[in-house]
């Protein structure tokens, strides 16, 4: 098996190799290490943190200087993985503050950057490629948008919402994106997509047919019961085991002589 750095390259030519992209988030050094071991070619610093590691209630409160931090230490892992961070909420709301931002996390560790959006940020998405970094497209559910939205809900079912995302693959492929997440969206949609583009889509909620699939690492773990979410189903009960763990140990010292 090759042992050669993954780069945003290798994860495009992915699809044309038909190869399946398997993608997790990790916020640290240890977590990183582990999917590395395990060959997950793509790692993500996502601002879920937010959520799974800061106990924010949602993803629009994390900052560039706490994304920083964390991709600092995912990066101290040297992954062979290509590791992406998120861009967070209002980091790139104009092409200056989208270059300078994007330049920080790469500073930091990243090799590609992440931000949430199709045809409203071409021209940061056009500035970020044109400074040299490789960037990932998110489409469908927009976490940092949740407040506009109302929730989280599927995208695609409806018909102006389906030809929006169209549109939006269409400008991120034109404006060089090497990827596409794809966030609750529509199955049937999310399968048109993947057959439209010609980089790969990675569906979190968005059924089978895309070219790979995202997970945030503390749900398929079932690190954080108290979320339960539709599309993902741990495959690990880490709350419970580490509840039982740590239980007995605080017994083996409370009842030491
Ligand atoms: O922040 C994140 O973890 C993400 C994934 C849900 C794709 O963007």
């Amino acid at each position: 098996m090759s042992v050669a750095k993954i780069t945003a390259e290798t994860i495009r030519t992915m699809k044309a190799r038909g190869e399946k992209i398997p993608a997790l988030t990790a916020y640290d050094f240890p977590m990183t290490r582990l999917l590395d071991q395990v060959s997950v070619p793509l790692i993500l610093v996502g601002d879920s943190l937010g959520m799974v590691v800061l106990g924010y209630p949602d993803t629009t409160q994390v900052t560039m200087d706490e994304m920083e931090h964390h991709v600092r230490a995912a990066g101290r892992a040297k992954p062979r993985a290509l590791l992406v961070a998120d861009l967070p909420y209002r980091s790139y709301e104009s092409v200056d503050s989208a270059v300078k931002n994007a330049r920080r996390l790469m500073t930091a560790g990243a090799e590609a950057v992440k931000a949430e959006g199709g045809k409203a940020i071409l021209e940061e998405v056009r500035a970020i490629r044109a400074a040299g970094i490789p960037f990932l497209g998110h489409l469908g559910m927009l976490p940092q948008h949740v407040h506009e939205e109302g929730g989280y809900r599927i995208k695609g079912k409806k018909e102006p919402e389906h030809q929006a995302l169209l549109c939006d693959a269409d400008a991120l492929v034109e404006a060089g994106a090497f990827g596409i997440v794809l966030e609750l969206v529509a199955a049937p949609v999310a399968k048109e997509l993947t057959q439209r583009i010609p980089i790969p889509t990675i569906g979190i909620g968005s059924g089978p047919d895309c070219d790979g699939q995202i997970l945030v690492t503390p749900d398929l773990l079932g690190m954080l019961p108290w979320f339960s979410l539709k599309h993902v189903k741990p495959r690990l009960n880490a709350a419970e085991q580490m509840r039982t763990v740590i239980g007995e140990w605080k017994d083996s010292v409370t009842k030491e002589e």
